[in-house]
């Protein structure tokens, strides 16, 4: 069988979050995690970046994505 291409438009990943800032960056010192598994958005979508709020799952439902979060474990 072969393989399924895909077209890919160069588009911006970040649709609104933290616009006015040059680059979005966000550090977590693990030692602090507050719960044992914590998970952190990757799909740009989430009201409350950097936590994911499972707004991939209507994401990926409309676009066909498969995205998900970072899960950091403590
Ligand atoms: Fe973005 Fe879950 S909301 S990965």
């Amino acid at each position: 069988a072969r393989p399924r291409r895909m077209v890919v438009r160069a588009e911006a990943v970040n649709p609104d979050i933290r616009k006015d800032e040059t680059k979005v960056v966000d550090s977590v010192l693990v030692t602090e995690l507050s719960k044992p598994l914590t998970p952190y958005c990757r799909c740009w979508r989430s009201g409350t970046f950097p936590l994911c709020d499972g707004s991939h799952v209507k994401h990926n439902k409309a676009t066909g994505d498969n995205v998900g979060p970072l899960l950091l474990k403590k």
